[in-house]
């Protein structure tokens, strides 16, 4: 059999047309297949591998701590040196309100997490979310998604969600002291880079305040340095209180993270004890690499290279075909005229070996998201093909 027939046969589908490039190796910005290929991965695994691809120091850290140990046990039961220091440095990079970490295995698990302990802080059940917004595929993130057309086939979902439109103030109005949380991307990933008015953000913040709902942020795509700041809530002076991570958090392992205060993250260990458990959460392994991707990211000059970098891309590929950027740090939507031109170019872009891609709920903006060390020279090479495709378009 070859790999393919493999891939094909063994391995479940989540659509009937995978992009099927066969991966040997990837490193820093290039990922290189079994051909010998090479390609600009100007994608990040969906801003994930933020630091780049067989990083040395993350790779380090990994096995290290692997030569220590793995899994021991269950989350929240022993102490591990790992675990601890990144709950740790978390707390000291975030407001003393979100000083509390509970670890878990991706970003829609974070959100559920969220969802749970807005529960038990307000006693409360309904839900708010945003139009257009996007917060994973297990089913509470799913019912508190937007996108219809993926939702309907798996309902019942949760009951009580409502969707606002996102950057309406009016709409704020429906945010009443019977809703348990309010939960938001500061800047809308899958709908395409959607930023939030810092008006909008503030009066969401006052809103939530006034009536007691809880407010999540979705920072799953944008934090950790993806827009330029550690988090994308410093953009806007506004803090939640709950942030969700996950995506860029361990550098290419998977982990993701719901946090809080400490005394509201206490409720999930009564009434009843256990309330939120996981096997894997906080895997010591996938800390280690997130301890490594805040150290990195954290050193001098780097987020703000990051807006540097993110303005050289939006400066270089205008072009005729482009009617629009939209863009924060290194997340990227670039804009052309329908669907049939978006499939045309990143299908080009792959046959001339850069890899770009699609958003799950807008069809007519591409996406970019590298890894944030990409290099100037990197982007000018990159951007030099990406505009040779749209003069083909
Ligand atoms: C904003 C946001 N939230 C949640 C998720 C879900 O994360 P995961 O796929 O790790 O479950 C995503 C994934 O794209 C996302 O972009």
């Amino acid at each position: 059999m070859t790999s393919k027939e493999i891939f094909l046969n063994h391995l479940a589908p989540t659509s009937h047309h995978p992009v099927l490039l066969e991966v040997e190796s990837a490193n820093g910005i290039i990922i290189t297949d079994t051909d010998g290929n090479n390609y600009y991965d100007l994608i990040a695994g969906i801003g994930v591998v933020s630091v780049g691809h067989n990083n040395p120091f993350i790779n380090r850290a990994v096995v290290e701590q692997i030569q220590k140990h793995s899994h021991v046990m269950v989350y929240g039961e022993y102490i591990q040196t790992a675990v601890n220091s990144l709950a740790k440095n978390l707390a000291s990079t975030l407001p003393e309100s979100l000083a509390t970490s509970y670890f878990v295995n991706s970003g829609t698990e974070a959100n559920e997490g969220a969802i749970k302990l807005a529960k038990r802080i307000t006693g409360r059940h309904k839900l708010v979310a945003f139009e257009k917004g996007y917060h994973g595929n297990t089913q509470g993130s799913m019912s508190i998604s937007a996108n219809e057309t993926k939702k309907r086939s798996f309902r019942p979902l949760l009951p009580g969600v409502s969707f606002l439109r996102f950057n309406n103030l009016k709409d704020l109005e429906q945010i009443t002291d019977e809703v348990a949380a309010v939960i938001i991307e500061p800047i809308q990933g899958d709908a395409g880079v959607v930023i939030a008015s810092a008006t909008f953000m503030q009066a969401l913040r006052n809103r939530c305040t006034a009536t007691g709902a809880q407010l999540i942020f979705d920072e799953v795509q944008t934090g950790f340095g993806r827009t330029g700041k550690m988090f994308a809530f410093e953009h806007y002076a506004v803090i939640p209180d709950i942030l969700t991570l996950a995506k860029g958090l361990g550098g290419g392992l998977p982990i993701g993270a719901f946090i809080s205060s400490h005394k509201n993250m206490q409720l999930l260990a009564e009434n009843p004890v256990l309330g939120h458990i996981t096997t894997f959460g906080g895997n010591p392994v996938c800390c280690s690499a997130a301890n490594a991707v805040l150290k990195i990211i954290t050193e001098k000059d780097f987020l703000e290279n990051v807006e540097v970098k993110g303005m050289l891309f939006e400066q270089l590929l205008q072009h005729k075909e482009v009617k629009s950027i939209r863009r924060k740090g290194l997340m990227l939507a670039i804009e052309l005229e329908n669907e049939e031109k978006v499939d045309k170019a990143i299908s080009l872009a792959l046959e001339h070996k850069v890899i770009i891609y699609w958003f799950l709920s807008t069809h007519s903006s591409l996406r970019i998201s590298p890894p944030l060390t990409i290099s100037q020279d990197e982007i000018k090479d990159s951007c030099n093909i990406l505009l040779d495709v749209f003069g083909n378009l």
